[in-house]
Formats: structure tokens, sequence, C-alpha cells
């Protein structure tokens, strides 16, 4: 038995985010320990991480530059007001954070969640347009299967109908981009597919409907994680950036998961190419330690709202916990983590022996797709019949019973490491996981 908490006897108050709660309560799953890549369960068993907890964990558990810093911080200051005040670590983390993102892009915005970071970014496009004396321009576009957070601008955006149908109107002044997923020309692909990139032309259709100057911004993630991992067809975000351009139109790329090392570099632009104007971020940029976002814009889009009388607010936005001190000391900690262990380009020396890893389950009962990038893989299954998720979650069980941490969206596996897994684990964590394809009704 492990030497941590007891189990609660009472689970029924917390209403528990994303969760088949009556299932949860019936046979909980607690974690009461983490160290590196493993996680420990209320009943002693060390569980191997195959998702950086949601995606965050970048940097692994327990990870001691986090943890000292954390703890220092706390005791030294632990709050300062966010409005008309600061505090010497907020500055510092964001001229160390401008030090990785692309050229031209130095400011940044700090959040509390990837939720909050879309909502800035959504605001701060529209607003932006405004001050340069382009009001009219207040449109969104999103992409069906986007998944921006759950607040109402980010499913107003986003794509994925159970996150949005139960929420009335929404946002008006949306469209959407088609998706990308195409399992008939690209299954099995190993890094980018091929056919796809002709999806993008679909927004001159889109400006066409609605006139460039009444659109704002399109958003979308670079790599589409939470719908199930749809790498972008090779071509497409560059055809999208040239049509924003044609169209003076803003580009924002959702970089709550492909940030701070996913892909290979800090962020996508390092492994595709392709620059927005505008990056929101969370996640990676604590290793999930501290709640904390950052959205990063374009100086040109900073500076335009740098205007008008001195004592006067330039930007009608922030929240009580923008750069809480605890937070950018969790931040600082996990950059230099980052730093001293070569994180962020980790994942590209390790994205070779992943990719033969993972195809490897080719073949494997139920398995229609795989695809991968950098860190991150995912296996998608054939729903059974008239029970759509119930095969991918009964892996997700399974796995978890054999001490493997993987992450089910639908009907597809997701799996994105903490950046620090060894190849050994690597393999152990496929071996598990085609024990346990093995064994799906
Ligand atoms: C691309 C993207 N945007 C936004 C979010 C929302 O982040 P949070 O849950 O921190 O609000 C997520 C979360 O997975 C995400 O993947």
């Amino acid at each position: 038995m492990s030497q941590y908490v007891a189990r609660p006897n009472n689970l029924e108050a917390f209403w528990m985010p994303f969760t088949a709660n009556r299932q949860f309560k019936q046979t909980p799953r607690m974690f009461v320990a983490a160290k590196d890549m493993h996680y420990t369960t209320d009943d002693g068993r060390q569980v191997l991480d195959g998702t950086a907890g949601l995606w965050c964990c970048n940097a692994g558990h327990g990870r001691p530059k986090i943890v000292e810093a954390v703890q220092k911080q706390v005791g030294e200051l632990d709050y300062a007001p966010a409005f008309q005040l600061g505090h010497p670590k907020v500055f510092e983390l964001a001229s160390a954070l401008v030090e990785i993102t692309p050229p031209g892009m130095n400011h940044a915005f700090f959040t509390n969640s990837g939720s909050e970071s879309v909502e800035t970014a959504l605001k701060m496009a529209i607003a932006y347009h405004r001050v340069k004396g382009e009001g009219s321009r207040t449109r969104l576009i999103g992409r069906e299967r986007g998944y921006h957070g759950v607040n109402f601008g980010g499913i107003s955006v986003g794509g994925i109908v159970s996150n949005r149908k139960m929420f009335g109107t929404l946002l008006g002044g949306v469209d959407h981009l088609p998706h990308t997923h195409d399992i008939e020309r690209n299954a099995f692909t190993r890094g980018l597919p091929e056919h796809g990139a002709e999806l993008a032309e679909d927004l001159e259709r889109i400006v066409a409907l609605h006139d460039a100057s009444t659109i704002a911004a399109v958003i979308v993630e670079p790599m589409a994680g939470s719908t199930g991992v749809l790498m972008p067809p090779v071509g497409y975000l560059k055809r999208l950036r040239e049509i924003c351009d044609k169209h003076g139109i803003l580009l924002i790329f959702d970089e709550v998961i492909t940030g701070f090392g996913r892909l290979g570099g800090a962020f996508s632009s390092d492994a595709f190419g392709v620059v927005p104007d505008i990056m929101t971020t969370a996640k990676g940029l604590t290793s999930g330690v501290i709640p904390m976002g950052a959205v990063f814009v374009r100086d040109d889009i900073h500076d335009a709202f740098m205007t008008g009388p001195e004592h006067l607010i330039e930007f009608f936005h922030g929240y009580t916990y923008s750069g809480n001190p605890v937070a950018c000391a969790a931040a600082l900690g996990t950059l230099e983590t980052y730093r001293e262990e070569e994180l962020l380009t980790r994942a590209t020396e390790l994205a070779p022996y992943w990719e033969d890893a993972l195809h490897s389950l080719k073949g494997l009962p139920h398995v229609i797709d795989i695809r991968n990038y950098g860190l991150i893989g995912a296996i998608e299954l054939e729903p059974i019949a008239g029970e759509p998720t119930k095969r991918a979650f009964t892996a997700f069980l399974k796995a978890f019973e054999k001490n493997l941490l993987i992450r089910t969206t639908g009907d597809i596996i997701a799996l994105s490491p903490p950046l620090i897994i060894s190849k050994a684990q690597i393999d152990e964590l496929f071996d598990v996981l085609k024990d346990v394809l093995r064994t799906l009704d």
C-alpha cells in the first residue's frame, strides 16, 4: 500500500470535468504522487505517463528546478495585483519567452489556461482591427473538429459537436473551414499527410461569401490535438497563411498543445515553417504545475494599441491572476529545465524511434489508422457499431489496469508522453498497448 492518502470515502460532492462521473465513482482511478515519467496510484502502482498528464507535463513530473522555484516564490511574494502594478518575475518571464518565439513576435499577454488564451487572442484580433480603423472586421473563422477550450468564444470557433450542441446559440459571426481528416487518402501516413492542402482553398470561398472587410481572424490548431491528433496536410498551413495575407486577415495558431516541444521545436513554426500573427499557449508553459497561459503577438499588433493619452488603459482585458508570481516562477523553472535538458528539441531526436514503435501496431485488431509527428501519436480504432467511443474507452481502462496512462477521444487513442521519455519506456508503452489492443472486443 502507498504511504500517501487513504481514498476519500465520499466522492459525491465533486462534479468532475469531462468525465463519465458515475462510471468513475463506481471504480475510481486516483493518483496520489508523481515523479519523472510515472504516476503513483492510491493502491501503490507505478503508472507510465503516456500523455504528459493532459498534454501538459512536458518536462515530466516532480522536476527539481520547477519544484524549488515554486516553493521559494510562494514564501517570498505570493500574489501581486495584476492591474496597474507589477512584479519582477512577470517581466523576466515575458522577456525569456520572447527569446524563443518566432522573430517579430516580442510581446506576451498572460492568462491562466488555454481557454483564456483563446478568448484573449480572439478579442485582441477584433480590437486590433478596430484600433486600426477597420471596425467592421469582427467575423471569426474556425475549423470543423477544432478544439479551442471551453469558453464561449472557444466553443464558437471550435468544431467539436458535443462541446457545442448543449450551449445555445454561441457567438454570432463565426464560420468554419472544413476539417482535414481523410482516412481514405491518408491512412497510416508517417508524418504529415500528403493529401488535403487544397482544403485551405475553402477560406477563399468563405471570404467570397462574407467579404474580407468583415473578417478579423482565422484560428486553427497547427496540429489538431483534442479531436484525435490530425496532422496538417503538406502545404496546408502555408496556403492558409497566403490567403490570410492576401485579405488582411489575422492568422491565429492555437499552440496550447503544440507549444513547448511537442513537435520538436519551441512552437509549430519551428516544425512546419509557417508563422502566425498571434499564438495562444498554456499547458507546457509551466509543465502543468501551476495553471498559466500566454498569448504572443506580433510587434505591430501590440504597437497598434499603444496610442492615445498615456494615462489611459490601452486594452480593456486581463485576469486577476494574469502573471501570478507563483505561476511565473513555475514557468521560469520550466524554461530552465527545458534549456538545461534540451527538451524543446528532444521530440525531433526521438521521433524516428517513436514513429517506428507506434506504426508497429498496424495490423492489430480494429486499428484503422495510425498517425504521428514529433512526440505525438494516435491510433484510430473502428468504432463498435451503435456504441461510438466505447471501444477506445475500454482500451483506456485496460491500459490503466496494466499501469499505462493513455488518452482517448472518440475512438482514437492519443499519445503524448513527457519529453523526457527514454527509448526503453517507449518500448514498454507500446508493448503494453499491443497487449491491450489484442484483447479488445
Ligand atoms: C488547442 C487547445 N486550445 C485550448 C485548450 C484549452 O485549454 P484549457 O483546458 O487549459 O483551458 C486546449 C486543451 O486541451 C487545447 O488543446
